[in-house]
């Protein structure tokens, strides 16, 4: 007797066991049932199992493997990413990270009028405002325009997650980008052999730009250490708007980056990879940019105003009002906002707009990957705060000695 076997039971299966031998959950069950909900989930809401844009001629299928595993160009990580490049964006399947690719080529150039190139996953209302709401401080999106970012938001579709789940793993070839909608996140680096914790994201941020924009493997294994809920862009969509922007940006930037006396220390490619992670923010005369005593999740470089740093005292040492004196002034390609990154402290002074300001903003993930070359040369000015403010102090005070 011949048993036949359902369509699409092999490839439920084979996805299934993937997800389980590369997350190694502590509960199958409890992992097989989110699993299955989620695919059921995203059967009901009209999408194929897999990824939309890998449909054709799978579709009803769980899983999307590709007959053509292809080697993703990882291997021409060439740093200088350009505009014109034609480079290699894989299919990707939602569910099981990818094991093997398909390849399409993609013009980026080419590719701004296409509109079958975009990406959509309904969403309801509330779904997209608990979206907008995660996308709201990722600085890659800043730069983008609102058509770019509606397409961003559209291309964008969940994904719950569970303690323990490896979200991505250290020398994987690219899928996602991630956007944390809630949960906490260990960044975990291999080096030499041995793994260590460099770092966490805690129920908000982002990671997994790095393989996309520059086509490498996955840097670093991000690792959820509880349950939470991810946004996820397809790398597709993510190249298609994000590393163009990019591309912009670096045009725009290059010149004055160059020109920032902190970042001389860095070879150009690390000047540029600077470039195409930072976003601008524009100040009014007499913002408040940042608050002593905050928590610090940025830094920042003044490229056009002025900027007053200021510190709170106490009148006096029996009194408990206090007084906010002015440090310092930093101007166009300076920099502030390094001392609570470098330290793990709250912010140790405040920042204001003097005049209309605009400064270049970087995210702490990237500051601390990106700017370690440049360490010396900001401990070196650290190391000259505890003078300033103590002369500073004793002015104030031989002046308040005067008055009294
Ligand atoms: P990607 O290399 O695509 O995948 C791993 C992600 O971890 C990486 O992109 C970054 O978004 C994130 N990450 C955070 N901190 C680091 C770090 N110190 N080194 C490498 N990647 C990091
Ligand atoms: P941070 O503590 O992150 O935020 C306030 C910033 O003010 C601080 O980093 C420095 O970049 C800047 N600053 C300038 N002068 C001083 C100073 N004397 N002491 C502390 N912070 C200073």
């Amino acid at each position: 007797m011949s048993i036949e076997i359902p369509a699409g039971l092999t490839e439920l299966l084979q996805s299934f066991t993937v997800e389980v031998l590369r997350n190694q959950p502590a509960d199958l069950l409890e992992f097989a049932l989110q699993y299955f909900t989620r695919l059921k989930e995203n059967e009901s809401r009209g999408g194929a199992f897999g990824n939309e844009r890998n449909s054709s001629g799978r579709a009803g299928k769980a899983v999307n493997f590709c007959e053509e595993a292809m080697q993703i160009d990882s291997e021409n990580g060439d740093e200088e990413d350009d505009d014109d490049e034609e480079f290699v964006a894989p299919v990707i399947n939602r569910f099981v990270r990818r094991a093997s690719v398909c390849a399409e080529a993609f013009n980026p150039d080419e590719d701004e009028e296409d509109k079958d190139a975009r990406v959509t996953h309904p969403k309801t209302d509330e779904q997209r405002r608990r979206l907008q709401e995660a996308c709201k401080d990722i600085l890659l999106f800043k730069n983008l325009d609102q058509e770019q970012m509606s397409q961003v938001l559209d291309a964008m579709f969940d994904k719950i997650v569970v303690t323990g789940e490896h979200i991505i793993e250290q020398d994987d070839d690219g899928d996602n980008f991630y956007v944390i909608g809630r949960g906490t996140f260990d960044i975990v680096l291999k080096v030499d052999g041995t793994t260590r914790t460099v770092g966490s994201y805690d129920n908000r941020g982002s990671f997994g730009e790095l393989a996309l924009m520059y086509n490498t493997p996955r840097a670093a294994t991000i690792i959820a250490t509880s349950p939470g809920a991810l946004w996820c862009l397809d790398r597709l969509t993510f190249r298609r708007l994000i590393v163009k922007n990019n591309a912009k940006k670096r045009k725009m930037y290059e010149a004055f980056i160059g020109t920032v006396p902190l970042l001389t220390s860095l070879e150009e490619s690390e000047r540029m990879k600077v470039v195409d992670v930072l976003s601008t923010k524009v100040y009014d005369s007499g913002q408040r940019i940042i608050a002593q005593g905050d928590l610090a999740d940025c830094f920042y470089i003044v490229e056009s105003g002025h900027v007053r740093i200021t510190m709170k005292r106490s009148k006096s040492k029996s009194d408990t009002e206090e007084e906010e004196l002015e440090i310092t002034t930093c101007s166009r390609g300076q920099y502030f906002g390094e001392l609570a990154l470098v330290t793990n402290k709250p912010r140790a002074a405040s920042a204001y707009a003097v005049d209309n300001v605009k400064c270049l903003v970087i995210d702490v993930q990237a500051f601390e990957r990106l700017l370690g070359p440049c360490m010396d040369i900001m401990k070196r000015n650290i190391a000259n705060y505890e003078e300033q403010l103590t002369a500073l102090f004793a002015s104030h005070m031989a002046i308040d000695e005067q008055n009294a």
